[in-house]
């Protein structure tokens, strides 16, 4: 076999998004201008719903904004989901509040609503889910259990363009949703994130903090230079520069999810052969997952091969990812400051320590697919000899 050379992610920029970033550099307004209120809209029209969208600096600016002005702060305990990106339980610690992990369920990754309940304590103002690799969380089960203790849910959907849940996009069934538009996304801005959510005075007051707590855009002034500044505030504005980038390829964003989910689909079907080896994903056709990436979990003789097979993997030209490397609370600053008991999230840790990421972006054609496939299951028939 000829080794190819497939990396595991890759940002797709086109030549008319260089032009369309190229325009702004050329103009005289590079900041909270029109590009950024244009690309608003744009995902706003995406989502469908009744979607207010603020453009922000990165995903985890999002999540911080999300919790402060949701009023979650200090004294106050946030269910997160053990297996996610530390950003989803930083966001909770930067404002001040406790967040107590859940593990999640072993087929998808996602938050396990049937452990949530027993959790929650007279502080427990939230829950923090996060709609892992795409596949869209259980919504009506953890919705009912927040409505019936009366909790906010904030969802994390940085990995989740495209991903529906009976047809809503995920990010407004809950109260607060963010994006993120870091490189290895499915559109990326360079860096960037979105806020979402149905409430236009959640959104308001977002948009608001992410300039200062100022009461005037630029635009807006009559008089330049003059505003007041009613609320606190921060500065996590996109610019119209990365705004122009996140505008071109969320033109091509149905393209982008035709073909990962193409190519999942073609993935996983070779992992139908290979012994010891599990796919996560979706398990019902009434949702939409978003196919980020094809995480494969190692069980039996495999499961204490993965640092093993990687190297193998990586030698033969094909990038990988773990998502993620630790169950969070295991991570050095939560584990120093909460404590840790090994086999307290057994299925978030099995999917750390245990499991492959593979890419199905739409960089790769029908032959990486196909030689991942057979080099998968080479290197595993190789690992059990
Ligand atoms: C699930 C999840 N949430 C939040 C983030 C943070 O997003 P950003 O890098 O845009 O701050 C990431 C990673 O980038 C992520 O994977």
């Amino acid at each position: 076999m000829t080794i190819r050379s497939i990396p595991f992610g890759k940002p797709w920029v086109t030549d008319e998004d260089r032009q369309a970033v190229m325009q702004v550099l050329q103009g005289d307004v590079l900041t909270h201008g029109p590009q950024a209120k244009a690309f608003e809209a744009e995902f706003a029209q995406f989502m469908g719903g009744d979607a207010y969208c603020v453009s922000l600096s990165s995903g985890m600016a999002a999540l911080h904004l999300a919790y402060w002005q949701l009023g979650i702060g200090a004294g106050d305990q946030v269910i997160v989901t053990a297996q996610t990106h530390i950003a989803t339980a930083h966001a909770v610690e930067v404002v001040g509040a406790q967040p107590v992990f859940v593990d999640c369920d072993s087929a998808t990754g996602n938050i396990d609503p049937s452990r949530i309940e027993r959790l929650i304590t007279p502080r427990t103002k939230a829950i923090g889910l996060v709609h892992f690799l795409g596949i869209p969380c259980n919504m009506d089960a953890i919705l009912e259990i927040a409505s019936r203790h009366g909790l906010q849910v904030i969802e994390d959907c940085a990995l989740a363009i495209g991903t529906r849940y009976k047809s809503t996009h995920v990010g407004l069934l809950g109260d607060a949703g963010i994006f993120s538009f870091y490189p290895v996304k499915h559109i990326t801005t360079g860096d960037g994130g979105m806020f979402v959510s149905r409430h236009k005075e959640l959104a308001d007051k977002v948009s608001k903090a992410r300039g200062f707590g100022v009461d005037r855009t630029f635009s807006e002034r009559t008089i330049p230079g003059m505003y007041d500044v009613p609320t606190l505030g921060i500065n996590y504005r996109l610019s119209d520069i990365n705004a122009a980038l996140g505008r071109g390829q969320l033109k091509r964003i149905d393209e982008i999810l035709r073909r990962r989910r193409a190519n999942f689909t073609r993935l996983k079907n070779a992992f139908k052969n290979i012994p010891y080896t599990c796919v996560l994903d979706s398990n019902s056709d009434a949702l939409t997952s978003s196919h980020y990436c094809l995480s494969v979990v190692l069980s039996g003789p495999l499961a204490s091969k993965r640092n093993q097979i990687v190297p193998l993997l990586n030698q033969a030209g094909i990038g990988t990812s773990v998502y993620y490397p630790q169950p969070v609370p295991r991570m050095t600053y939560y584990r120093q400051k909460y404590g840790y008991k090994t086999g307290e999230y057994p299925n978030a840790e099995k999917i750390s320590d245990c499991s492959i990421a593979l890419p199905v972006g739409p960089h790769l054609d029908e032959q990486d697919l196909e030689y991942i496939g057979q080099v998968f299951a080479q290197v595993v028939k190789e690992t059990n000899q």
